[in-house]
């Protein structure tokens, strides 16, 4: 049995809601998404040296949580037209300078070209057939160049964005072809961007940022701005280390003022995390529902599972994770060996697992029946990548906010899964009828 001792985390912020948690579940049922506003407060005041923090809201999406970033003066990045909706819904405006909405994307589908082209949103291009696209439908369109700068970085061999073996960016020999096309088409070239997977290694965070000089310096005149990307790391497990906010700026703050001096203009600094505003800032809440021993082993089993959250799944990730009681006293007891594991079909529903998906075991106390189970650290890349699996609607989103508690997302329903493929809507295009 491989056991991971890993469970002493340090107190996350969230646990001061723990008596909360039986009330609200009484509310909105089990399992549940639970953030907390201050959190996410805190995390964006780390980084107001940038000139321009843009919130990657992949990691989370919901339009309050959006709401909360707009109103501490935070831009956002879409990378599919949905989020372009989301964000103007939560009340990000269309044009601005620097413009409030970004749109990021190794290529553009033909309705995304169509809604952006009138929307007339700046496009992060990944892709140099994404710039003769853009350019051609919509004459002097803002254009960013993503770039790959050929090495990257990730906690997974899944989130590591640069390198050759990268899908994502333009390879930065292409950047001269990149130019030609954006100077062929006529578009408005904003910026240069670079975003090459999470870590927090500063002699390689400098070297992006060398990259991007380097890079830059290629340019025949100078552009308005340069983003660092996201990536920034938080802390999941003990020892991982949460980026230093003041170091990472100095490196990229250094990077921007050596093409200011080489220009003589201000080059705006942007940068564009998801994570580090918001996954310390959500727990997943779900009930135990049985506790077993297989062959001696226990098996805690959870009424949440990976369609809920898949980091586990994915990448191996590590969550911390507590019980609580009803009254969200913390659960006591002798700590053992116990994976903890979902309701799904599937073997790979387990929380507790390495990347491979072998499952190791957490010295933690046994819960009962009816306790709670908080996954820690979920709230950047858990709701926003659920999934119907198993037929299983979306679960509720709550968000402490100073001293309310709302509900910001409802559970789904069977019935509303079921409506989408209800024969009565469903109809062929005429020409396939035959
Ligand atoms: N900007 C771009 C262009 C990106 O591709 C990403 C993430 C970000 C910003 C934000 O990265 P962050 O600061 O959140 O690390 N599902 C994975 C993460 C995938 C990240 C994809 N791109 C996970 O759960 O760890």
């Amino acid at each position: 049995m491989v056991t991971n001792s890993m469970n002493e985390a340090v107190q996350s912020p969230l646990s001061r809601w723990d008596e909360l948690i039986g009330a609200i579940a009484a509310e909105v049922g089990t399992p549940f998404w639970l953030y907390d506003t201050a959190v996410i407060e805190r995390q964006v005041r780390k980084l107001q040296s940038f000139d321009t923090l843009r919130f990657a809201q992949k990691a989370n999406s919901n339009l309050a949580i959006l709401k909360v970033m707009r109103r501490n003066g935070v831009l956002v990045d879409a990378v599919s037209i949905g989020e372009v909706d989301r964000a103007m819904a939560a009340g990000y405006a269309l044009g601005g300078d620097p413009a409030e909405i970004v749109f990021t994307a190794d290529l553009i589908s033909r309705e995304t070209l169509e809604r952006l082209a009138a929307l007339r949103i700046p496009v992060n291009c990944g892709s140099i057939d994404m710039i003769a696209q853009i350019g051609r439908v919509s004459p002097g369109h803002p254009v960013w160049l993503r770039l790959n700068p050929g090495f990257g970085h990730g906690h997974s061999a899944k989130t590591n964005t640069g390198g050759p073996l990268s899908k994502h960016g333009i390879w930065h020999t292409e950047l001269p072809d990149a130019l030609a096309a954006v100077e062929a088409c006529g578009a408005h070239l904003v910026g240069l961007h670079m975003h090459i997977g999470s870590g927090a290694e500063y002699s390689h965070l400098a070297r992006v940022a060398e990259a991007m000089v380097e890079c830059a310096k290629g340019l025949a005149r100078p552009i308005e701005a340069i983003s660092a990307g996201g990536g920034l790391s938080v802390q999941y497990a003990p020892g991982d280390a949460e980026i230093d906010s003041q170091r990472y700026f100095s490196i990229w703050d250094e990077a921007r003022k050596r093409l200011s001096d080489r220009w003589g203009t201000l080059v705006r600094l942007e940068i564009e995390p998801g994570r580090f505003l918001v996954a310390n800032a959500g727990q997943l809440v779900a009930e135990v529902r049985a506790v077993k021993s297989v062959d001696g082993n226990v098996f805690v089993l959870l009424d949440a599972g990976f369609s809920d959250l898949m980091r586990p799944m994915a990448y191996g990730s590590f969550h911390h994770i507590r019980f609580v009681t009803s009254q969200g006293a913390p659960v006591r007891g002798a700590p053992v060996p116990v994976a903890v594991a979902g309701p799904l079909c599937e073997s790979g529903d387990v929380f507790t697992q390495e990347e491979g998906g072998r499952v190791v075991f957490r010295t933690l106390p046994v819960p009962a029946v009816g306790d709670f189970a908080v996954i820690e650290d979920a709230g950047a890349y858990g709701a926003s990548m659920s999934s119907n699996y198993n037929s299983r609607p979306l679960i509720p989103e709550v968000m402490i906010d100073g001293g309310a508690v709302t509900l910001i997302r409802r559970r789904q329903s069977i019935q509303e899964l079921l409506q989408l493929e209800d024969p009565s809507i469903l109809s062929i295009p005429h020409g396939l009828r035959e």
